[in-house]
């Protein structure tokens, strides 16, 4: 049942804290605090390439998991959306590592991906979160996500369980291929552990966010943007809005925003941004800035040390705790789910059943 909560999504909202505390004990060895993954049927130190796929959120994990593979293991990844990765027919490295991520297990369109991958050679790991399914039958090596059934159809804990595994295989990748040392391995392992107390914190912000959601809930279209492993967070933002609010929403890279986008700024069209601290964030700001000096209402999460450069364009400010940059991209979609869950109560839309939305997609 719902728990007292007011919907599944309200439910699984609350379960993130637990289910990245869940999903990083299966990976985190307790006593040495290295990640341990399950026995390997291939090397991870010789994989020449790993080519990521999924749909719909179970990508934009994917998509977050890229930046992290590539800065802190240094191999090449390939990531794209299940429906288009066989129809591009890329060149697959021989001994190459395709990796998959669902939750269900059983989504047409990946469970397809999977087996052209295989058949082009690629061993295949799968991140899922029902453990008999299809695609696990179906992989070399499955890594679980210990998200406990997700009844919502937007997806929300299995996601940032999506993350954590993602960011171990990160951390494990990069052992292999000697480039984190254990001081590093320590520092990204201690990043993680803290992420469920900081996801508890998050429960605490519900008035800035509902003010934000406020002033979504007038608009008709919505832009997200970010910068780096934000980027997809944006996309998952915007996702989250589309699916339960049935407000349009479109994710752009803050950078791409004077290309184009920019000229849809004005009053009505509210812009969301995840911007924490970090080396990318005074690009970041100055990216809003120029979308504030047009008229654009700002609606920006960040961190305590991002707060005071923000808080001067901004029109509503949502201090997220303070984590280290590995972990904030996780931090930050956990936010940026419960602004579109406040905006679908505003809205008085089917939170748990969006329209035309099934759970398993299970046609191509
Ligand atoms: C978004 C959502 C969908 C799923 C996608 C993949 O809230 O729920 O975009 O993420 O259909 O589903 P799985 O993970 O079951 O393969």
């Amino acid at each position: 049942g719902k728990d007292g909560y007011r919907h599944y999504m309200d439910k699984e909202l609350h379960e993130h804290p637990l289910v990245i505390g869940q999903t990083l004990q299966r990976m985190i060895d307790p006593a040495t605090r290295r990640v341990v993954l399950p026995e390997l049927p291939f090397d991870l130190a010789t994989i020449p390439r790993i080519t990521v796929t999924a749909c719909g959120s179970a990508f934009y994990a994917g998509l977050i998991g890229r930046y992290w593979l590539e800065a802190e293991a240094r191999i090449p990844v390939d990531a794209d959306v299940a429906s288009e990765l066989r129809y591009r027919e890329p060149p697959l490295s021989k001994g190459g590592l395709g990796l998959m991520i669902s939750q269900s297990g059983e989504t047409a369109d990946t469970l397809a991906a999977l087996r052209s991958l295989r058949a082009g050679g690629q061993h295949v790991m799968s991140i899922l979160n029902v453990p008999e399914s299809t695609m696990a039958r179906e992989s070399d090596i499955v890594l679980d996500t210990i998200a406990g059934p997700e009844i919502c159809v937007a997806s929300t804990k299995a996601f940032t369980a999506q993350l954590s595994v993602l960011a171990c295989l990160a951390i494990a990748i990069g052992r292999a291929r000697g480039v984190i040392g254990e001081a590093r391995e320590m520092e990204l392992v201690q990043a993680l552990l803290d992420l469920p107390s900081r996801a508890v914190e998050l429960f605490g912000l519900g008035d800035d966010i509902r003010a934000a959601a406020a002033i979504i809930a007038e608009a008709r279209d919505v832009l997200y943007l970010g910068r780096g492993s934000h980027f997809p967070v944006a996309l998952e933002g915007a996702l989250k809005l589309k699916e339960i609010s049935y407000i349009h929403a479109e994710a752009y890279a803050a950078g791409e925003m004077k290309h184009g986008p920019i000229a849809l700024i004005d009053k009505s069209v509210p812009v969301v941004a995840s911007a924490p601290s970090g080396p990318l964030f005074e690009k970041t700001a100055s990216n809003l800035q120029e979308a504030q000096a047009r008229g654009g209402r700002l609606l920006v999460f960040t961190d305590p040390a991002g707060a005071a450069r923000m808080g001067k364009i901004a029109e509503r400010l949502v201090v997220l705790p303070e984590v280290h940059g590995f972990t904030a991209p996780i931090l930050h979609s956990i936010a940026v789910q419960m602004l579109a869950y406040e905006v679908a109560l505003l809205k008085g839309t089917d939170v748990d059943q969006p329209r035309n939305l099934a759970k398993s997609v299970t046609v191509e």
